[in-house]
């Protein structure tokens, strides 16, 4: 069983083949960092046109690259939400073209629900397994319990964790994306100078907040002697910040793992990426007794493979979408 998929939701056109025996025979990503850089931030409207302009021949080259025809493949899956509405039409209409020309079954995927299945992709993990989710848009816990059973143990009350690194590498003059640029800052900080607080631990239950620690970042810098900060500033800022971020998520994680446990824990999402979390995240999975699990950076980090593979998962149980399923900008799992 093969299958194309498209991901186009966010700032990333992507497109990528699969089969059912967890290979990736082609797969291609094509960020549009430096269209939205000058802006700090993505602009929906450039990334939809960015879309456009490339979705037709980044699928024309995963097929080139895997040697296959359109007849060869068993579905066509797309992001179908949540995301920039503009972007994720794009890849929606381009998959239900090719489905409706090559009759081939078309796949509606939830993005969130191709990060949550990655892991199976890439390390063959059964069901059901704890799963933090943490990206630009999301910070979740769900126990995975099966394809489509997504139950959510906590969620962020304001903030995703990365929108959080993004607005304070924004907030130190560190650039954009945010969150490589804060770990790399942090690299030569000392992440005890400022003392920020550690947003939500000790509370019950496994949700998240992030707002008041980037404001304390804000009342910090306003603190500093005006005029740019100096580099160690900003380094012991990124590193504080980073820190708390990571003892907040593995305390939110460690009260996850006595509600849930299941096979393993399994991270993905953009802020996966992160080292200093990666570091925290494994000694507590160790602890645990549980294998952890991370997908490779560029799988953490929004691809098509995941959607691909997501699209072959509903694809195996027979569930197939309609031509005239809609695009969704909102789409709880
Ligand atoms: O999953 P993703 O590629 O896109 C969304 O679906 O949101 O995640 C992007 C987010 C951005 O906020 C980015 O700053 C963050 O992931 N990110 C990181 C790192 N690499 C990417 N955050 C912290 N540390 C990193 N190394
Ligand atoms: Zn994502």
């Amino acid at each position: 069983m093969i299958v194309l998929g498209l991901e186009t939701s966010c700032d990333e056109t992507a497109a990528a083949l699969v089969d059912g025996d967890r290979n990736i025979l082609a797969e291609v990503v094509l960020s549009q960092f430096e269209e939205h850089r000058p802006y700090g931030g993505v602009v929906p409207e450039i990334a939809a046109r960015g879309h456009l302009d490339h979705i037709d021949r980044l699928t024309a080259e995963v097929m080139k690259r895997a040697r296959l025809p359109f007849d060869a493949i068993d579905g066509v899956a797309a992001t179908t939400g949540p995301g920039l509405i503009g972007g994720v039409i794009v890849g929606v209409m381009t998959a239900k073209a090719i489905a409706a020309v090559h009759r081939k079954p078309f796949l509606a995927v939830n993005h969130l629900e191709g990060h949550a299945l990655t892991a199976r992709l890439t390390d063959d993990v059964a069901f059901p397994y704890l799963l933090l989710l943490v990206s630009g848009g999301h910070c979740q816990i769900l126990a995975v319990e099966g394809v489509g059973r997504y139950r959510r143990l906590g969620t962020t009350i304001d903030d995703a964790a990365g929108e959080a690194f993004d607005k304070v590498a924004k907030m130190l003059g560190l650039g954009y994306p945010g969150g490589p640029a804060v770990q790399a800052a942090a690299e030569a900080g000392d992440p005890a100078r400022f003392p920020f607080p550690r947003p939500m631990k000790g509370r019950p239950g496994c949700d998240f907040s992030f707002s008041g620690l980037k404001t304390s970042v804000r009342q910090m810098v306003e603190k500093l002697p005006p005029g740019p900060l100096a580099e160690q500033d900003k380094a012991d800022l990124a590193a504080g910040f980073q820190a708390a971020v990571v003892e907040s998520i593995a305390d939110r994680v460690k009260r996850a793992l006595r509600e849930f446990r299941g096979s393993a824990f399994v991270v993905a999402g953009g802020v996966a990426a992160n080292s200093a979390l990666r570091a925290r995240l494994t000694a507590l999975s160790a602890e645990a007794g549980l294998p952890f699990i991370a997908p490779p950076l560029r799988l953490c980090t929004d691809n098509a493979a995941m959607i691909a593979w997501a699209g072959l998962e509903h694809l195996r149980l027979g569930r197939t979408d309609p031509l005239d399923t809609r695009p969704r900008p909102r789409w709880p799992l």
